[in-house]
C-alpha cells in the first residue's frame, strides 16, 4: 500500500483525536472521583469541628433533606440529627417530642406511622418566603448522604426506656456506616451511651450534660471521650480539666440570639467541636 503525506496527514489527526479523547475522559474520571470520595474521619489538629446543629437551619426549615444539603455545601464537618421514633418504629429527624412546633400538624411523634407522618410538612419563613418541606426518615438522610457526609446522631430514651439504640446501629451497619469512623453518637442519657456501646463498641461517644447541670468529676470519671456542655457552663478551667483528663469538648447552644457573642467568647478556648446554628459564622471565626 502506498502511504503518502496525505495518507499520514490522516493518520496522525485520528492519533491525537484519539490521545485528546483519552486525557478528556481520564479527567472527567478523576472529577467524577473527587465528587463521590466519601469524607475520612475528621481530623483537624488545633481546629474545632464544625457540626450543623439540626443541618442549615439558618437558612432552611431545621431536620429536612434541604437544611442538610446546605449545610453540606458549606462544607461541615458532620451532619447533627436528633432522633425520635415513629409509632411503627421507624427513626425520624425531630428534635422535639410533639410535631407541633415545627410542623402544620399537632400531637405525639410516637402517635403516628411514618407514612402518617409525611402527610404533613415543617413549615418555616425565611427572608419572608414561607419554605415548607416533608420530615425525613434517618433512612432517607443516609440515602441521600451517607456517601459524603459525617453524621453526629443523638439518641434518646423513648417512654424512658431503650428502644432506638438497635434500630440506629442495624441502619448505620446496613450503610456501612460503623467502620470507618464517620458517626458520632450523643445522649443525655447514660443508659442509651451504654446500649450503644454494647452493640458497637468502637463508635465514638458524647456524654451530653444539660445547661446548668454540669458536673465536671462525673465527666471526667465517665468512660465517654467527648463531652457535650452548654455553651453558658463552659469556662477556660473547664476545658483546661477536661482536656488534661483525655477528653475532647463538644459544645451547643440553646439560645440562637446570643450564640454568635458566645462562639466568639469561647474562640480562644481550644474548644473541639461546635454545635452550630449558623455555620458560616463558625467557619469565620
Ligand atoms: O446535640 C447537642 C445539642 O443538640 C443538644 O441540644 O436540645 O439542641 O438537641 P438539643
Ligand atoms: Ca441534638
Amino acid at each position: 500500500m502506498v502511504v503518502n503525506d496525505e495518507t499520514m496527514g490522516r493518520i496522525r489527526l485520528v492519533k491525537r483525536y484519539l490521545v485528546l479523547t483519552l486525557l478528556i475522559s481520564l479527567g472527567f474520571a478523576t472529577i467524577a472521583l473527587a465528587i463521590t470520595e466519601r469524607k475520612e474521619e475528621p481530623v483537624r489538629a488545633g481546629e474545632s469541628l464544625i457540626i450543623a446543629h439540626r443541618g442549615a437551619n439558618d437558612r432552611f426549615n431545621e431536620h429536612t433533606l434541604t437544611a442538610y444539603k446546605i449545610a453540606s455545601q458549606d462544607g461541615v464537618d458532620y451532619l447533627e440529627i436528633d432522633l425520635r421514633m415513629t409509632k411503627d418504629g421507624e427513626l425520624v429527624a425531630m428534635h422535639d417530642y410533639t410535631i407541633d412546633r415545627t410542623t402544620n400538624g399537632k400531637g405525639k411523634v410516637s402517635g403516628y406511622t411514618l407514612s402518617e407522618l409525611k402527610k404533613y410538612q415543617t413549615v418555616s419563613t425565611f427572608e419572608n418566603k414561607k419554605v415548607s418541606e416533608e420530615i425525613p426518615s434517618l433512612r432517607e438522610i443516609f440515602d441521600e448522604f451517607s456517601d459524603t457526609e459525617n453524621f453526629y446522631i443523638e439518641t434518646r430514651l423513648v417512654n424512658n426506656q431503650l428502644a432506638m439504640e438497635e434500630k440506629v446501629i442495624e441502619l448505620l451497619d446496613e450503610y456501612q456506616l460503623l467502620d470507618d469512623k464517620r458517626v458520632i453518637l450523643q445522649s443525655f442519657s447514660t443508659k442509651s451511651l451504654d446500649k450503644i456501646s454494647t452493640l458497637a463498641p468502637d463508635i465514638p461517644l458524647t456524654l451530653l450534660f444539660k445547661k446548668g447541670k454540669f458536673d465536671l468529676n462525673k465527666a471526667i470519671a465517665t468512660d465517654y471521650p467527648i463531652i457535650g456542655i452548654e455553651s453558658n457552663d463552659v469556662t477556660s478551667r473547664i476545658v483546661k480539666k477536661l482536656h488534661g483528663n483525655g477528653k475532647k469538648v463538644h459544645v451547643y447552644f440553646t439560645n440562637k440570639k446570643t450564640q454568635k457573642r458566645e462562639q466568639t467568647r469561647l474562640k480562644d478556648l481550644q474548644i473541639d467541636g461546635y454545635f452550630t446554628d449558623y455555620i458560616l459564622y463558625t467557619k469565620e471565626l
